[in-house]
């Protein structure tokens, strides 16, 4: 009999959807990855069946400080949990904890091109004027693709950040299906409309991040509450007083969209409840409606951090399922490439 196909078996059995979302354990998460990403994660766990990927294997390709690798990971995981993924609704794993994600890779490597990998602009921009660069950083988006793929992921959860990263996932999983054989299912991006590109509180030219912003301009889901106030309040708008988006109001914009998410509006909903209110009152809301937005995830995280067996238990069994399911589509991929079996 020739090789299983995956095609056939979908007919037969209804495909139930498949989200896939992987995040960095580079130091502490941020407002942007949580408007952007996790509130998501949280929400599409019901769509199917959904796996949840902290890339530790990703976050080595830049230079990273080996001992708090392992603090970072399980941060992170605590995170996700406190924001709202449950273990029996998600499969909440470690990459590293699955070999699956390096072969799948290496692998994948095999269709993906030099020329599509120099253009990745996340890759231009880490690289860019350092001395010394790792083949990882460059290989970087083929992991990612393998991350995907290997799920049959219908839906990735993403900021608006991962949006060529995706395209390339797909190109990866075209090029392998016309070169042997229908086998990868394509995935879609899901970006959020509001909130996809959170800016830095200090210079919203920039997107929030951990490792490229102003440490005063970003929020990290588990500051203390003043913190997050203070943060808020000092974010740098512009000469005008008008609470609208618009040319040269990168930073109220931005707030714009925190005071929409933060409070379960529309942009324009909160636009027209500030109209000539000013800036000193919006910012005041803004800070408080983001501090209680943020209050029970803090809660919950320090609950969590302070049970590590709890974690390592979570992440074991998530390690396990994780393990079937890429496992299986790493042997479908080798049969399909023409390897031997065992
Ligand atoms: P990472 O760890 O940088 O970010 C995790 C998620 O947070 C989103 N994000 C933001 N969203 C809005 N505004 C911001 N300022 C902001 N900063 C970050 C990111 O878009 C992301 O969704 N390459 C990925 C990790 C990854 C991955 C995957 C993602 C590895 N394998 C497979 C999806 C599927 C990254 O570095 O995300």
């Amino acid at each position: 009999m020739g090789p299983k196909s995956r095609a056939g078996l979908a007919t037969v059995a209804a495909h139930m959807t498949r989200v896939f979302s992987g995040i960095q354990p580079t130091g502490q998460k941020h407002l942007g990855n949580y408007i952007g990403a996790i509130r998501h994660y949280v929400t599409d766990q019901d769509l199917g069946e959904a796996f949840y990927c902290v890339v530790d294997l990703h976050s080595i390709s830049v230079a990273y400080d080996r001992d708090t690798l392992a603090e970072n990971t399980l941060d992170t995981a605590a995170t996700l949990l406190a924001a709202g993924l449950e273990p029996d609704r998600c499969t909440l794993f470690v990459q590293s904890h699955v070999p699956a994600h390096s072969e799948g890779a290496w692998l994948l490597g095999a269709v993906a091109s030099f020329g599509e990998l120099s253009r990745m602009t996340q890759f231009k921009d880490k690289s860019e004027g350092r001395e010394s660069v790792s083949v990882d950083l460059f290989t970087y988006p083929v992991l990612q693709a393998a991350d995907i793929l290997l799920y049959d992921t219908d839906r990735v959860p993403v900021g608006d950040d991962q949006r060529q990263h995706l395209e390339l996932a797909r190109n990866i999983a075209q090029r392998f299906n016309s070169r042997y054989g229908e086998t990868l299912r394509l995935p879609e991006a899901a970006i959020p409309s509001t909130g996809g590109r959170v800016m830095d509180l200090q210079d919203p030219t920039r997107k929030m991040s951990t490792t490229g912003g102003t440490p005063g301009g970003t929020v990290l889901v588990v500051d203390p509450p003043e913190t997050v106030a203070k943060k808020l309040r000092s974010a740098v708008t512009d000469s005008g007083r008008e609470v609208r988006r618009g040319e040269g109001k990168e930073g109220i914009a931005n707030l714009i969209e925190i005071a929409a998410v933060a409070t379960g509006r529309s942009a324009e909903e909160v636009e027209s409840a500030y109209d000539g209110a000013g800036y000193g009152q919006f910012k005041t809301d803004v800070a408080e409606a983001v501090v209680e937005y943020l209050r029970p995830v803090r809660e919950r995280y320090l609950e969590l951090r302070a049970d590590p067996a709890h974690l390592q238990t979570v992440l074991s069994a998530g390690a396990e399922r994780a393990r079937e399911v890429s496992g299986a589509t790493v042997t479908l991929i080798k049969e399909r490439m023409g390897f031997v079996s065992e």
